[in-house]
């Protein structure tokens, strides 16, 4: 039968790397933009010096998150469909607003929703190795080989700051959506308690007959079936 059930949704590794990641991103966006001129905060040069050690450090955990997806078979959560794809989008634009039921259901194998399966591959396969790309060549065309420029043949840092801060405004766009979808939940704090503590009451999930209401599932391996 159905019931609400306490279920271990986010593992350890997962909760880390994700708090890791915003912290970063948040170090990144506000140090980046700093460099970009848009304000006077630590002053340019402890800006850049922030900024490069943070990169590093982004660039180390994303390397372990790719490990820790491919290993725990959790890659699988970010497999693009179109089902309930529409209803998902219309839930956000008005249902969200009249109270109606959530579309998609979470469970441990699908714990995002069609729109977020999209978003994130999104982010993973395109927004970050663009930021990365970018840095990456940032960082090289000027430090430390300021005169091997020919060696990487860029003519000049234009394009790759145009592209490295285009793709700085889709992180802020996506941080944005992404704070306000985090009250979003079945209450306006169960997402965030989900992600701080790895558990999340969730609806629906099959349970044995003689189960009790308030039983707790934890599960290793998620999405690895
Ligand atoms: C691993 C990822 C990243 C690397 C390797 C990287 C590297 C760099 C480097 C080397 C610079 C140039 C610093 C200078 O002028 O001396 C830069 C600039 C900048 N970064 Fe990043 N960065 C990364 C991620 C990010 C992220 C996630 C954001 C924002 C959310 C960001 C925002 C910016 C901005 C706005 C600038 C200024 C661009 C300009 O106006 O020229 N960066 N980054």
């Amino acid at each position: 039968m159905k019931k609400h059930k306490k279920v271990y949704v986010y593992q350890g590794f997962e909760r880390f790397w994700h708090w890791n990641q915003a912290l970063l991103i948040f170090i990144l966006a506000i140090t980046g933009f700093e460099i970009h001129s848009s304000y006077k905060l630590l002053g340019f040069e402890t800006a850049v010096e922030i900024h490069n050690k943070a990169a590093w450090g982004f660039i180390i955990l994303i390397i372990f998150a790719i490990f820790w997806h491919f290993t725990t078979g959790e890659w699988k959560q970010y497999i693009p469909t179109t089902k309930n794809l529409m209803a998902q989008a219309q839930f956000y634009l008005l249902g969200i607003f009249k109270n109606a039921p959530h579309p998609t259901q979470k469970t441990l194998l699908s714990k995002l929703n069609p729109l977020q399966r999209l978003v994130y591959l999104g982010l993973k396969l395109l927004v970050i190795p663009v930021m990365v790309i970018s840095g990456l060549l940032f960082m090289f065309y000027r430090y430390p080989h300021g005169t091997q420029i020919e060696m990487i043949n860029i003519d000049n840092l234009e394009i790759i700051a145009l592209i490295h801060t285009a793709g700085a405004f889709a992180v802020m766009a996506f941080v944005l959506v992404h704070l306000y979808l985090i009250t979003t939940g079945h209450t306006i704090t169960s997402n965030l308690k989900a992600m701080i503590t790895g558990w999340e009451d969730l609806d629906g999930v099959e349970t044995d007959e003689n189960d009790n209401d308030d039983q707790q599932t934890k599960t290793t391996g998620n999405g690895s079936e």
